[in-house]
């Protein structure tokens, strides 16, 4: 037998069983999986003797700015997934607000032809809504491929380009305004039709507005009165109101970068209830709280920003319990110079895609939680999730030889102008970290060893399955 890859003598972690054994690949998949060596030349071995094999890790929200018209001086599509191969990904899931937007099945097509020679790893798409504006197209999108939909709740889009307008006041020329609550009921009710889940990011920006005038008057510019402008309740009415409307039209939910703590209690219930609510959190909500603001400074301005320290240990609490069902990078970069102004003018957003595995393997080595519990997060619950399960997220016979080698102890420190990504914007400079992603290999193919690209881009666009 030729075997185009083996992998010898690692941990195998797939679902909740862990046992030492030997991977062979042939024509990108996981031809047999066996304590044995079974007999037969290869073209690529892989030592993996004490380090641990997971399913290929996944990201299912990153904004690599890519498109026609993108703006690809802050990052694109090529430096993403090298990015994402860098840090352990194998799959990722490109956001539909780039430019132009992805909102219909032809501009899905587009996007399929000009990110696929570009892509270091396998990729899922976003598609958009835009109520009435493209409600009725939704169902084609659907079929067409999109692996979920996502709905900016609160923001007011450019009628021209249908971008999101991130300083929108109303009177505004050239802008839709924020949905009302009957349009996003009717939507969701389209979205249910279609099976597929609706992410959403949830905050109640005519609150945020508000209040965000009354702390700019008083002047107070610091960390704590940027809070104040978009506090926990800006997060919490707007899942609360999702859930509601999920509940009665039968959308399946995913509540986007969770935040603030109330988020968890609300989607339990839910969840408890029965209904198809999920939802995630992400790397730097997870590893980061305000007191983190004197040290890190500005570039750690996101949105929904970075709550406080109650918010983090909850979060992971919520994690550990199964409420959240996984974590992602929301990478969402801009350059140096964007992001070198004050906590209130620039922009938010950091690049976060190679940090991410990472920062969670170093969780595993710190006892936050287990080697299962970072493969369930990273790679089975969200493919499960999104319906490319067992494909993706599992090592099973038969399936996509998507595979990330993970050493827990090797000891680093992250270092900005390392990362592969245009934008180096991150918070976790200099960050010290024990554990890293060793080999990322994509149906078969290694793509990142011992943290270098050895491969050019070999990612193929994929669907949910049937
Ligand atoms: O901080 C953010 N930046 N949050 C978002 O939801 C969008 C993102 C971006 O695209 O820059
Ligand atoms: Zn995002």
């Amino acid at each position: 037998m030729h075997w185009d890859h083996v992998i010898k003598n690692g941990i195998i972690v797939d679902g909740k069983e862990s046992y030492q054994a030997n991977i062979y690949i042939k024509n990108e998949k996981i031809s047999a999986i066996s304590r044995d060596e079974l007999e037969g030349e290869a073209g690529e071995v892989t030592d993996a003797a004490g380090k641990y094999v997971l399913p290929g890790l996944i990201d299912v929200h990153v904004h690599s700015r890519d498109g026609e018209n993108g703006a690809t001086y802050k990052e694109d599509f090529y430096h993403s997934t090298m990015s994402a191969a860098a840090g352990g990904l194998t799959t990722v899931f490109e956001m539909p607000n780039s430019n132009p937007a992805i909102y219909n099945a032809e501009m899905l097509e587009k996007q399929i032809k000009h990110l696929t020679p570009k892509a270091h790893v396998d990729f899922a798409i976003w598609g958009l809504c835009l109520g009435k504006l493209n409600m009725h197209e939704l169902q084609a999108l659907s079929e067409a491929g999109v692996i979920a939909f996502k709905f900016f709740w609160g923001y007011a889009i450019d009628s021209k380009t249908y971008q999101l307008i991130y300083n929108y006041s109303p009177g505004m020329e050239n802008a839709i305004p924020p949905l009302g609550d009957g349009e996003i009921y009717q939507m969701f009710a389209e979205i249910a039709k279609t099976g597929k889940l609706v992410g959403i990011h949830a905050e109640n920006f005519d609150l945020i507005q508000t209040l965000t005038r009354e702390v700019e008057k008083s002047g107070d510019k610091s960390y704590a009165a940027f809070l104040k402008g978009r506090p926990n309740v800006a997060e919490e009415t707007i899942i609360q109101t999702a859930i509601s409307f999920a509940k009665q039209t039968g959308a399946r939910l995913h509540i986007l970068h969770l935040a603030a703590k109330e988020g968890i209690d609300i989607i339990k219930r839910a969840q408890e209830e029965g209904y198809p609510v999920s939802a995630e959190t992400c790397s730097h909500y997870l590893a980061l709280c305000d007191e983190d603001f004197d040290r890190v400074g500005p570039v750690m301005k996101v949105y929904p920003p970075v709550r406080r320290r109650e918010d983090q240990e909850m979060l992971w609490s919520g994690l550990k319990e199964g409420v959240l069902s996984l974590v992602s990078s929301d990478h969402a970069p801009h350059t140096e110079e964007e992001k070198a102004g004050d906590l209130w003018s620039i922009p938010a957003g950091m690049a976060s895609i190679e940090t991410l595995a990472p920062l969670m393997i170093d969780a595993v080595s710190q006892g936050r939680i287990t080697i299962h519990e970072l493969a369930a997060v990273l790679s089975e619950k969200p493919a499960k999730l999104f319906g490319i399960y067992p494909e993706k997220g599992s090592l099973k016979v038969g399936t996509d030889a998507d595979i990330t080698i993970v050493d827990l102890q090797v000891k680093h420190t992250v270092k900005k102008e390392n990362l592969h990504s245009k934008s180096k914007v991150t918070p976790f400079d200099g960050f010290q970290l024990t554990g890293a992603p060793v080999q990322t290999i994509v149906r078969g193919k290694t793509i990142m060893k011992d943290g270098e690209i050895v491969s050019g881009p070999v990612g193929k666009f994929i669907k949910p399955l049937e």
